[in-house]
């Protein structure tokens, strides 16, 4: 299906990519790893977010809802959760009945929620998205009550790497591709500057106390030629366009070709141990919320 062939907003493609793109190339043993790594890291943040019977939740850029279902479970049967998304297909997907779940459509840079409303604020894979870290963390900090605790996962992409030999692939055509995966959709530049320092200091400025880091990596394997296709082929993240799409569309067909060639072929000279390796460095961060603070500052 060609990249224009449907028309969603920017916002909207979430929904879409969390349903279908993601996993688009994915043969059952990779889609069975990627549910499985997912729901490790949900059992991680929610575990760390301390939850408790009684407890209301804002579930961050819940998506289609990976972290909202199982942290209403564990706030039942008073708590509550609020899942807000910027993206209302995503939110279409989460099941609200007989939990106590609130969707709500709206922005993390500016949230529309009373200040001091949650005890607990849980993320994955949202605050490398937004465009203003500190904005973000400024307004988790305002809808925690006191003594409220951030939860949050966040991969590093900016420091992700693979160890195929592109052979035939110039340093300068790396870096041109490199540049255009930087703008290929309005969150690729800060998902490409995300790292834990400005994380944290974000965090620290926004009134957080003591932020709990710990950094450990994701491995991922491409195993098969099929893998090699799907990963060339597929968005990495909503919006985005494949890598495929990508080059083919700023450096032409010609470029493509020997960009897919030379993945098949570090393929071949990578299969003798299992295959190309992505690691990718990740970050679980809790921190909790001081004395209330006034302004900006
Ligand atoms: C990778 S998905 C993660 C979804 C969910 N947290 C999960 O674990 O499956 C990132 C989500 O962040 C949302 N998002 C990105 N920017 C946002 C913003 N400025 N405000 C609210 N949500 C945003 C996207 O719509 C998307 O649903």
């Amino acid at each position: 299906m060609g990249e224009q062939a449907e028309n969603v907003t920017p916002a909207d493609s979430a929904g879409r990519w969390l349903t279908r793109e993601r996993d688009a190339g994915r043969d059952t043993a990779d889609r069975a790893a990627l549910t499985g790594l997912l729901a490790d890291i949900r059992d991680r943040v929610l575990n760390a977010a301390r939850l408790r019977p009684g407890h209301d939740v804002l579930d961050l850029g819940a998506g289609t809802g990976l972290l909202t279902h199982a942290a209403a479970r564990a706030v039942a049967p008073a708590g509550s959760v609020t899942a807000v998304d910027q993206s209302a297909a995503a939110l279409a997907e989460i099941r609200t009945h007989r939990e106590r779940i609130r969707p709500v459509v709206g922005d993390a840079c500016h949230l529309p929620i009373a200040d001091a409303t949650f005890d607990r604020v849980v993320a994955r894979s949202v605050l490398i998205y937004l465009p203003d870290l500190r904005a973000a963390l400024r307004e988790v900090a305002r809808v925690l009550r006191p003594e409220g605790l951030l939860s949050a996962f966040e991969p590093v992409n900016a420091r992700r790497r693979h160890d195929a030999n592109l052979d035939g692939i110039t340093p300068d055509e790396i870096e041109a591709i490199d540049r255009l995966r930087s703008s290929s959709s309005p969150s690729a530049g800060p998902m490409m500057s995300f790292d834990v320092m400005p994380f944290t200091d974000a965090a620290l400025h926004a009134g957080f106390i003591t932020p709990a880091v710990d950094e450990t990596t994701v491995t991922e394997q491409l195993s098969t030629h099929a893998d090699v296709d799907a990963h060339l082929h597929r968005r990495p993240h909503p919006g985005a366009s494949s890598p495929v799409d990508l080059i083919t569309r700023h450096l032409g067909a010609g470029t493509t070709a020997r960009y897919v060639t030379a993945w098949h072929r570090a393929f071949d000279h990578a299969a003798d141990r299992g295959g190309i390796t992505f690691t990718t460095p990740v970050v679980y961060v809790t921190a909790s919320i001081g004395a209330p603070r006034y302004g900006n500052g």
